[in-house]
């Protein structure tokens, strides 16, 4: 089990590595205390994607409004906290050098410890939101906008990366192929609920590294055989049959996520997988990994929604462990865009 002993540590957590500008104040990494999460989706919309330099601006126009608000729904005062702890990496520079100079300012005036978080080991660490006794060591299958990765976790912050996208994340997938049907953006929720009235197996699209025996994933193929797919009908005049088109292109990415994640879980000899990230929200993928880790007697977890696109409760989860563990950044720190884990 993760251990948790029971102090009242109340850490105050912002997220800054996107398109999302986050605060939460979290108490003994498990009862979130206040959370404000302020999407910076309508910004981006028109563009189809996410553009840095607009991020690092919006970051910059709410950071101080939603700390104040986290803190004021919180009922506390910053003499009451513990530490901050921000996201260092990975991310935008420009977005998380917006986060981390916040951080940075309220740590150097109210005296508090600075704690720096992998934001992929945030997403693994919203988990203990919902399943605060989860055992350790476990597997985890990051899945989010700018990741695709297993991860074994054994101790915290212990991590192995087992495999990985050797080209797109499995989200960045989901928004191409939403931007390019016109279906906008972010295409992961739309083309999830599109997929409900469609069938899996209407369209055969590749299942990308299924037989390579490791645990690297690639979803260009897929992105391309979607794209030649839609062209052909076009050519030929013919309708697109949206709702099977979501559904195939589901059921080809989640064949390959459930068996590579059951794969890794047997080479590790591990029972416990945990699903982490903005497409661990994917109801589809969530339906596919139940009956997969049944069949294979194994524990599966995941967070509520919100818990899986990008937020600040989650950097306080995981700032708590480090912040126990005496993990700390100067007021030198920089933020790293290319964080790894492990
Ligand atoms: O974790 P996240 O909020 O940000 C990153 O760290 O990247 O993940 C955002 C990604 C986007 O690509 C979005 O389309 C996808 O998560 N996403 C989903 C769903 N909700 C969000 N993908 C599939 N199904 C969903 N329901
Ligand atoms: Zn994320």
């Amino acid at each position: 089990m993760i251990e948790n002993p029971r102090r009242n540590v109340h850490i105050l957590g912002i997220e800054t590595s996107c398109d999302e500008t986050g605060a939460a104040v979290v108490r003994d990494g498990r009862e979130v205390i206040s959370s404000v999460v302020a999407s910076q989706i309508e910004f981006h919309q028109k563009f189809g994607g996410i553009v840095p330099e607009i991020a690092s601006r919006k970051h910059l126009e709410m950071l101080n409004p939603i700390i104040d608000e986290a803190m004021a729904k919180a009922n506390l005062a910053y003499e009451d906290l513990d530490a901050v702890a921000v996201t260092i990496g990975p991310g935008l520079v420009g977005a998380l050098l917006m986060g981390l100079g916040s951080a940075k300012v309220i740590s150097y005036v109210k005296d508090l410890p600075l704690v720096g978080v992998n934001h992929l080991e945030g997403h693994i660490y919203a988990n203990l939101i919902d399943h605060p006794d989860l055992k350790l060591p476990l597997v985890s299958l990051i899945v989010s906008g700018g990741h695709t990765m297993l991860v074994y976790m054994e101790d915290f912050g212990k991590y192995e990366v087992l495999g990985q996208t050797l080209d797109d994340a499995v989200g960045e997938a989901y928004d191409k192929i939403a931007a390019f049907l016109g279906l906008g953006y972010p295409g992961g929720p739309i083309i999830d609920q599109m997929a409900k009235d469609g069938d899996p197996h209407a369209i055969p699209f590749p299942r990308a590294m299924m037989k390579t025996g490791d645990l690297n994933f690639s979803l260009s193929g897929l992105k391309t055989s979607v794209l030649t797919y839609v062209s052909h009908l076009n050519l030929d005049a013919r309708e697109l049959p949206l709702h099977d088109l979501a559904a195939s292109f589901q059921a080809a990415i989640a064949d390959v996520l459930v068996a590579k994640t059951i794969q890794a879980a047997k080479d590790k000899d591990v029972k416990t997988i945990v699903l982490a990230g903005g497409v661990a929200a994917n109801s589809y993928l969530r339906e596919r990994m139940i009956d997969g880790t049944k069949n294979e007697g194994l524990e599966l977890y995941y967070p509520h929604a919100f818990l899986c696109t990008d937020n600040a409760i989650m950097i306080a989860v995981a700032g708590y462990y480090r912040y126990l563990a005496g993990d700390r950044v100067s007021l030198e720190a920089n933020p790293i865009p290319n964080l790894k884990l492990g």
